[in-house]
């Protein structure tokens, strides 16, 4: 077992944490985690999506968000693209990174984008190919890699047919999206050896919903396979919209805990990024959803 020495971590908080929030969030809110993100060590940030306002009104803002950060050259901001629309509004946004996204199930693809996972890869071909003219980096994230909302069970084999797909356009990395938070660690390893069939270790990464609390289990699991990017949202934010009662991401602060208890290295300084969970958390006006974040504001109080 060879566990990485460093990890890095996506986080997405501010898309996928946020997208799925009832209340209305200001665009100066938004602006001002992604700041204290930054400030707290991340290099990597999923900031918000170039979605239709109709399917996630929350994400409206997407253009006054990513025009109201003030950018850090040491970091890459990244939106999600669901087609060449969307892609076309992020270009001017000028991110470092775009993300297709795409399900391993027929009926949670329907659900959340209008069409089969087939159509989504050939809707996904000519953004991929814009993208990469333009040089802007190209993410693909699977979504129920090991169970959907409306189907069940998903196996290795529909991970393994999309992950070809993903390749086969082009797509340059993969995040291996547990969306609903179900899996356990020994089916997660199975959804990763899946995708690594066609991708390079260091082109995958997990992204692991909390909904069972395992997301730190599978993390683990993932770390012994020698997978080494994680995304994460800060104080636990979140939830996709179309996969209902799936909570957040499993939180950063937790993870980042896990990692340098274990000496891995991630260049993130925890204490600010307590800070800005508890930004985010007082401003929904909700406990954070980090143990480890409770944890060390507890602490601090005595
Ligand atoms: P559709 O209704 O089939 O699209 O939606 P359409 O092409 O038929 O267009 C219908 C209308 O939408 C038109 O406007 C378009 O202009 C507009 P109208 O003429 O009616 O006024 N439209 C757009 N507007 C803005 N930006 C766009 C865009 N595209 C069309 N990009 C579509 C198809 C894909 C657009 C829709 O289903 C959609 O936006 N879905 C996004 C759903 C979403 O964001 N889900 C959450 C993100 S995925 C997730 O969270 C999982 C992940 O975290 C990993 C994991 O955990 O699994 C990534
Ligand atoms: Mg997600």
């Amino acid at each position: 077992m060879t566990l990485p020495s460093r990890v890095k971590l996506v986080d997405v908080g501010p898309r996928d944490g946020l997208q799925n929030e009832k209340q209305a969030v200001p665009a100066a809110v938004k602006i001002e985690l992604v700041h204290r993100l930054q400030a707290a060590g991340l290099k990597e940030i999923e900031v918000t999506s170039f979605v239709s306002p109709k399917w996630v009104p929350q994400m409206a803002d997407n253009a006054e968000v990513m025009a109201g950060i003030q950018r850090r050259s040491d970091v890459r901001y990244s939106v999600l693209t669901p087609n060449l629309q969307g892609f076309q509004s992020a270009v001017n946004s000028k991110p470092d990174e775009i993300v297709v996204f795409a399900a391993a199930s027929e009926a949670f693809s329907q659900k959340n984008i209008n069409c089969s996972i087939e159509e989504s890869i050939q809707r996904f071909a000519p953004v991929v190919e814009a993208a990469r003219a333009a040089g802007i980096y190209v993410r693909g994230a699977m979504s129920c890699v090991v169970g959907c909302p409306y189907e069940g069970d998903v196996a290795p084999v529909q991970v393994s047919r999309l992950a070809q797909l993903m390749k086969s356009i082009g797509v340059q990395h993969v995040g291996v999206a547990d969306t609903i938070g179900v899996g356990t660690p020994l089916k997660i390893q199975a959804a990763m050896e899946a995708t690594l069939k066609h991708y390079d270790l260091n082109d995958v990464s997990g992204h692991f919903h909390d909904t069972y609390g395992q997301a730190l289990s599978n993390t683990l699991a993932s770390l012994q396979m020698g997978v080494w990017q994680f995304d994460t949202s800060v104080a636990g934010l979140g939830g996709c919209p179309y996969a209902k009662g799936a909570t957040g991401n499993v939180a950063t602060e937790d993870v980042v805990y896990m990692l340098h208890g274990m000496g891995i290295d991630t260049g993130i300084d925890l204490d600010k990024l307590v800070d800005a969970g508890a930004y985010i958390s007082d401003f929904l006006q909700r406990k954070s959803g980090s143990r480890v974040a409770t944890a060390i504001l507890n602490k601090r109080l005595v």
